[in-house]
């Protein structure tokens, strides 16, 4: 423990503490229906708090603080399957010694939250660990938000600086990239701005299309070639998910993506990927990596799994004194998470073919395959993604009827969320505390809930 104040008594104190804690939380170790005497108090503090924010919640679901790996108790006391862990950011699973643990050495420390511009050891240490996880790239620098909208915000304005005055940035179709002012224009789905200005000139073309293999990559090079001869070479970069998230997990190939970097390449724009939901969870610990793309990557920016958020970017694309900076890199426990998660990850069995990541791909998609070939044929039309980032269809995956499955998937005890739109997909963002015996009972779940909707 680096942090903060430490003394014999503290240490003492600490160490108990930390046992005792995980000892408690350890008790919610299976799923369970609600306590009678909770389930009207989460009803009325839902339906205040639905008042207060001034809309509805999509599941009947709010967090006790008490869980375990992949369990999660709500405030009625029913304990249930957490599949998608705060979209996508606890990735160690609940109760993580790694989470209790910072947040108890943070206790120790004077302040709550560390900031840019007057520094403290947990960034510091955490930019370290960062960079050198990054090595076989030219990723130099690393510069914390906090958001993942924020750092991609970051990103385009070092782009613009670096490219001023060619400011139009190319995006992919059904991309997200979050909510800033910049990032709706970036994000495909027009809904998510509704009756918005238009803030920045960004041009969508199709991504790697997964019922058209073959000619993905000469479709995209042609949208790509048809914006230059309509718009001029007036583009900083391009920028995408390797793993489209929001889209229900759509990723193309390493040739499809070599492909497009390569025509960045020669038309002087710079690549700019965007891991702030695939960070950590796919089988190397960066999508480029898995996709052997690191001498491409110029500008990558992160979020969710690192308890943070932030970009990278090569030293020629370092930025001028001035254009970034901000109060806040993040609160000292999340630093401090941040940290200790990216150690565990790089030094455990993780990553790589043999690693955890892909035996959890292997184990659900081997489930999946035996339900949409067994008892639910013809209720499954698709399965897949990588590592920790898997979805699925039920039925003519329409919205309403995805929504239909999944909210009577949480009344039978796991919480997914959908993605996409034609299809749309039941979407996990898997926690790696997750046991053999948990995959059978989530599967015959899933298996009881489609015969119950579809
Ligand atoms: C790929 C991608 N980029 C950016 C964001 C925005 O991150 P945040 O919600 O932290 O602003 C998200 C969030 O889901 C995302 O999935």
């Amino acid at each position: 423990m680096s942090i903060g104040v430490q003394s014999p008594e503290i240490n003492e104190h600490f160490n108990k503490l930390f046992s005792s804690i995980l000892i408690e939380q350890q008790k919610f170790d299976h799923i369970k229906g609600p306590d009678e005497d909770k389930k009207e108090m989460l009803a009325a503090k839902l339906k205040e708090y639905e008042q207060l924010k001034g809309r509805g919640f999509f599941y009947p679901f709010m967090a006790s603080g008490r869980g375990h790996g992949p369990f999660v108790e709500l405030l009625d006391g029913s304990i249930k399957y957490d599949l998608i862990n705060a979209i996508g950011v606890n990735l160690l699973g609940h109760s993580h010694p790694i989470y209790i643990k910072a947040n108890l050495e943070a206790a120790t420390s004077d302040t709550m939250m560390t900031g840019n511009l007057l520094s403290y050891q947990e960034p510091y240490e955490l930019t370290k660990v960062l960079l050198d996880a990054v090595k076989g790239s030219r990723l130099k620098h690393f510069w914390f938000s906090c958001s993942g909208s924020f750092s991609n915000d970051t990103a385009l304005k070092i782009l613009w600086q670096k490219k001023a005055p060619n400011y139009r940035l190319i995006a992919f179709k059904k991309s997200f990239a979050g909510r800033s002012i910049a990032m709706q224009d970036v994000t495909y789905n027009q809904s998510y701005r509704e009756g918005m200005p238009m803030s920045i000139q960004v041009d969508h073309v199709p991504h790697f299309d997964y019922k058209d293999p073959e000619n993905s990559l000469k479709n995209t090079i042609s949208a790509l070639n048809e914006l230059i001869q309509k718009n001029g070479n007036t583009y900083c970069a391009i920028t995408l998910e390797l793993i489209q998230g929001e889209a229900g997990f759509i990723y193309g190939t390493k040739e499809y993506y070599e492909g497009v970097f390569k025509w960045a390449r020669e038309h002087g724009l710079y690549v700019w990927v965007d891991e702030v939901q695939s960070f950590a969870r796919t089988r190397q610990m960066f999508a480029f990596q898995m996709f052997g793309l690191d001498e491409y990557v110029d500008v990558v920016t992160i979020g969710k799994v690192l308890q943070g958020a932030g970009t990278f970017y090569t030293e020629e694309l370092n930025p001028k004194p001035g254009l970034i900076a901000g109060t806040f890199n993040g609160s000292v426990a999340s630093m401090n998470a941040g940290k200790a998660t990216v150690r565990y990850l790089k030094e455990g069995n993780f990553y790589g073919d043999n690693g955890r990541m892909a035996e959890l791909e292997t184990k659900f998609k081997a489930e999946f395959k035996k339900l949409s070939e067994g008892s639910c044929k013809g209720k499954i039309p698709y399965y897949g993604g990588v590592g920790t980032m898997l979805s699925f269809e039920v039925g003519d995956a329409t919205p309403d009827t995805t929504n239909k499955f999944m909210k009577k998937l949480f009344e039978n005890g796991v919480i997914t969320f959908s993605a996409g739109k034609e299809p749309t997909r039941v979407r996990f963002l898997l926690p790696t505390a997750i046991l053999d015996e948990h995959i059978k009972e989530i599967f015959s779940i899933i298996e009881k809930t489609i015969q119950e909707v579809i």
